[in-house]
């Protein structure tokens, strides 16, 4: 049965809609649409195609209610407002893969960061196209978190995601961005965007 609700939406239009959203509505999201946006981050590109990606659900009122209640306290606090998130997701990354920590060390780059940020990022368009508002969370005790799960040696929780519906309709807000010619070279590092920069955060 095709799922008439879903209208491709151009990419670009889908990545200016998308807001982080901290106000959530009580209607709860269904596992379809949640998989939906983990089958967008499956297939996510990743270095050497290590996929080290996992993913946890938490869409049991109880179970997310007392993960928030440990992982979002003390100078965590601020990010109660997560609690009122039908969803959060919890993206896992495998440190045991030997490219990811070959590449961590050469490259003085944590491979793991970059795809669980991609495919966190897929999730999150996905969501949006859903018409599901998201945030990401970096803000939350990675400690209480582990523990919460009994995590194995190797994996490593990277971020959180909330994700449910928006409170009420988002008002589209302008987005305080850099001007496109102000992060964009071409051919050369521009020097002079350079100064100005760094006088910017001089006086900044
Ligand atoms: C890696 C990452 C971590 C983030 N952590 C938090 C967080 O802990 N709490 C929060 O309220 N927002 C968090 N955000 C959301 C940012 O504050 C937000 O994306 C940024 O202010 C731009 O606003 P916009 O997403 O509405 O365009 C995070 C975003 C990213 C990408």
């Amino acid at each position: 049965m095709p799922d008439n609700r879903f209208q491709p939406e151009p990419v670009l239009s889908v990545i200016q809609k998308r807001v982080s959203v901290r106000k959530f509505s009580e209607r709860p999201v269904s596992r379809k649409d949640i998989l939906t946006c983990l089958e967008a981050a499956r297939l996510a590109p990743s270095a050497e195609n290590g996929q080290p990606w996992r993913f946890i659900i938490l869409d049991d009122p109880e179970t997310r209610q007392s993960f928030g209640e440990s992982v979002f306290s003390g100078i965590y606090r601020h990010t109660r407002w997560a609690l009122k998130a039908p969803v959060i997701l919890v993206l896992c990354a495998d440190m045991r893969k030997m490219t990811h920590r070959i590449g961590s060390v050469l490259q003085k780059t944590p491979f793991h960061y970059l795809d669980i940020g991609i495919a966190g990022e897929h999730i999150v368009l996905q969501a949006e196209e859903l018409g599901l508002g998201t945030c990401w969370i970096g803000w939350f005790d990675v400690k209480k978190a582990r523990k919460f799960f009994k995590l194995p040696f190797g994996i490593k929780i990277c971020q959180l995601i909330a994700m449910g519906y928006t409170e009420k309709k988002v008002i589209s807000r302008p987005r305080k961005r850099r001007k496109l010619k102000e992060i964009v070279f071409y051919n050369q590092w521009n020097r002079s965007t350079d100064q100005k920069e760094k006088g910017r955060q001089k006086t900044g």
